[in-house]
């Protein structure tokens, strides 16, 4: 399952081009500027209809251009060819499509092309506020549980509307008919999410074992409320000050993943280097944990392949990735870092200026 054709026009400093890919590793090598970060960004962008940089209104469309459009050709399980694509106009429209039939939404070609990013932004997922961690666990949802995307969706339109009724109404017993269905919603995020984090433990414990060895990371999944009351126990107490604040204090629209050593929080003990490469053991044993249980793949897109890694991390990683057989985008400034392991399963190509030219190889 990968892309094995991708056409970008228009997107950022990329004005066209037309790529084969391998089902493996596919490396983009260019000095600073040159595009990298571009197409990796552009596959991103099929799979999500959105940028991971900060998103600013229309920034990826080439600055001499009102659109751009991105084509993908997509093997699925069943070794069928399915094109995908995207086109963003100037007035920010979008249009899906897939299989050659347009107005499809976003959620659809998210479905196809599932996808693990690691950039150099990355370790946001410890560093940062807990909605990256909820997000994380959530994309694991999405794909192994059907149900997950309607109901956090109903969650999150409720706490919503029960966030703005807060301010008008003046006693609890008035919010009980809203809160009903907000527990059986969060009862169910609760649990499902609480299973996932769990049955990705194994392969996550593997994958540690070869990117950080001497450490021993224990994991934890909070469920965004203290889990020795009741859900509604704790609506109702934190009425008043709910109130006040206007928004509901506690629920899965808090839940949190946490990770420790020896009890201490990861993010106090570990090294940017370490912790890049903790956000590459989640992210691959996510990946992978999707591959064992469905019959769905998804995609590895690592930018800046090299950056916060020293020589002993850039091989554990690099030893990591030849084991995992899915389809790898890389992006590195210097060729020697890791490309030269690959060369017989995978593809090299130059990005200058915003072209990009697949190397020939050498007989
Ligand atoms: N909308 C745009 N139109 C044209 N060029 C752009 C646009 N957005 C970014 N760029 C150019 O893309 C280049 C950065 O590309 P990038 O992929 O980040 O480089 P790198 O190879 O270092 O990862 C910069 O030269 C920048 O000017
Ligand atoms: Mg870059």
């Amino acid at each position: 399952m990968s892309l094995i054709r991708l056409s970008l026009h228009q997107f950022r400093n990329i004005r066209t081009c037309t790529i084969q890919l391998a089902t493996g590793f596919n490396f983009f090598i260019g000095p600073n500027g040159s595009g990298k970060t571009n197409l990796i960004e552009a596959v991103y962008f099929l799979g999500l209809g959105r940028s991971f940089k900060p998103d600013l209104i229309n920034q990826v469309i080439h600055n001499e251009y009102n659109e751009l459009f991105i084509h993908g050709v997509y093997v699925n399980s069943s070794k069928l060819e399915l094109p995908i694509g995207i086109n963003k106009k100037h007035n920010g429209t979008k249009i899906v499509k897939i299989k050659g039939k347009s107005g499809q939404k976003i959620s659809q070609l998210a479905k196809i092309l599932p996808l693990q990013l690691i950039h150099p932004e990355s370790v946001e997922l410890l560093l940062g506020a807990p909605k990256f961690r909820r997000a994380f666990i959530d994309w694991g949802l999405f794909y192994t549980k059907p149900e997950f995307y309607n109901v956090w969706g109903r969650f999150k339109r409720l706490i919503k509307q029960r966030n703005a009724l807060l301010k008008k109404v003046s006693n609890y017993q008035s919010l009980i008919p809203w809160d009903r269905e907000l527990i059986i919603l969060a009862e169910s995020i609760n649990t499902w999410r609480g299973q996932y984090v769990k049955s990705i433990q194994f392969m996550l414990q593997d994958i540690l074992s070869i990117l950080l060895p001497e450490v021993n990371i224990e994991f934890e999944y909070y469920s965004g409320w203290n889990k020795d009351f009741l859900y509604q126990s704790i609506l109702e107490k934190n009425f008043v000050r709910e109130k006040t604040l206007g928004y509901t204090l506690c629920g899965p629209n808090k839940a949190d993943f946490k990770s420790y050593i020896d009890g201490v929080p990861v993010d106090r003990i570990l090294s940017r280097g370490q912790l890049k490469l903790m956000v590459c053991a989640l992210r691959v044993a996510q990946g992978q944990h999707l591959k064992k249980t469905t019959t769905n793949q998804c995609i590895y897109l690592i930018d800046d392949f090299a950056s916060e890694l020293d020589n002993n991390s850039q091989n554990r990683l690099s030893n990591c990735l030849s084991t995992i057989d899915s389809q790898i985008f890389i992006s590195l400034i210097n060729e020697r870092d890791i490309s030269k392991r690959y060369n017989k399963n995978g593809k090299v190509f130059h990005v200058k200026h915003g072209v990009i030219t697949e190397r020939k190889r050498k007989n």
